[in-house]
């Protein structure tokens, strides 16, 4: 049997590499695998990041990201979607995970090395961020965990927290797996500077709900590819974030018209952007529409986070009873 397991983070506003990378296949696994794929939208990690954790934004932004989720189309009657501090095993099985981990394994943890660098004193909530991860995972028996490839390291944590359990207290635990989003690992930012991220700002982002106007003043100044310095030049579209952005958002018919029109210079950078609206503005309406109706009846997302707890707990409860008596409590 397989079971899915991927965790949310509630900050910031999802834009469309979040969409592309992960949101999408969460839907995607939750069509083939329904009650055994789990989502979980993580709001006990968010305070790990000092820098990005406000207390009073925690509840609202745990709400959006709920929302955004299911405005991209997962459906919480056919997989198990919820937060994570609606059950407080998550902290429990945190601490047995814990109590077994060496210090050293954690402190080797590259995105730790890279948090703890920049701050003047390291809370240990961002040492132990992996553990807790594991625990996550862990607590549904989830073998299959959907990531982008920045969480490789604390996946093969987790398969070693796995490992260890079971060594200590008998076979307990699958050991999970990353999978990848295939074809979207890597999307680009709209202002050229590497991959899209909302650590970088708004500069950087093309917000699932960001208006058509702001999404297209982000679009219009957008480099491409230097090589077309006037109109006349020709250029090559695989080296062009508009290029990489009509992959995901045009039909076949499409991108062959402005990949052939990029490298025979028989359309410019401009006439290729508005093209590209079309594909953007196709696939975002209807998710702007269904966040809109879904902003308009929160209690419908309550609800489903609610509906979601119920069944997580279902299986969390007897994870952690067989935990519990293997550990001695
Ligand atoms: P951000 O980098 O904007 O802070 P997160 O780290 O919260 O985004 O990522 C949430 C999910 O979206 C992860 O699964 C991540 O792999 C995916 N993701 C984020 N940015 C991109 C991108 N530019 N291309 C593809 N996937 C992405
Ligand atoms: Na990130």
């Amino acid at each position: 049997m397989t079971r899915v397991f991927s965790g949310i983070q509630p900050t910031g506003e999802p834009h469309i590499g979040n969409y592309f990378g992960a949101m999408q296949n969460y839907v995607k696994l939750g069509e083939q695998y329904g009650k055994n794929a789990l989502y979980c939208i993580v709001d006990l990690h968010a305070p790990t990041n000092p820098a990005a954790y406000q207390p009073e934004l925690l509840a609202e932004r745990t709400f959006e990201m709920a929302l955004a989720n299911l405005a991209v189309g997962l459906d919480p009657q056919q997989v198990v979607f919820f937060v994570q501090s609606h059950i407080r095993e998550h902290s429990e099985l945190s601490w047995i995970l814990t109590l077994q981990t060496p210090v050293g394994e954690l402190e080797r943890m590259t995105q730790y090395k890279d948090k703890a660098q920049k701050l003047e004193s390291t809370p240990a909530g961002l040492l132990m961020y992996p553990v807790l991860m594991a625990a996550d995972i862990l607590l549904y028996k989830a073998d299959t965990v959907p990531v982008g490839e920045d969480q490789t390291q604390h996946i093969e944590l987790a398969r070693e927290i796995a490992r260890r359990f079971n060594h200590t207290y008998g076979p307990t635990f699958p050991e999970p797996k990353a999978v990848y989003a295939q074809d979207a690992l890597r999307i680009p930012g709209v202002d050229g500077q590497g991959k899209m991220s909302k650590s970088k700002g708004e500069s950087s982002t093309l917000g699932l709900f960001e208006s058509l106007d702001s999404i297209w003043n982000k679009l219009r100044v957008a480099p491409t590819d230097p090589a077309r310095v006037r109109r006349t030049d020709p250029g090559d579209p695989e080296k062009c974030l508009v290029g990489d952005y009509h992959k995901l958002f045009s039909d076949d018919q499409t991108i062959l018209e402005v990949y052939d029109g990029c490298r025979t210079a028989g359309i410019g950078c401009i006439d290729c952007k508005k093209r590209l609206m079309v594909g953007i503005e196709r696939t975002l309406v209807p998710i702007q529409q269904r966040g809109a109706e879904l902003r308009a009846q929160p209690d419908d997302v309550r609800d489903a986070l609610e509906h979601g707890a119920a069944q997580a707990r279902q299986i969390a409860e007897p994870v952690m009873d067989e935990v519990r008596g293997k550990v001695g409590f």
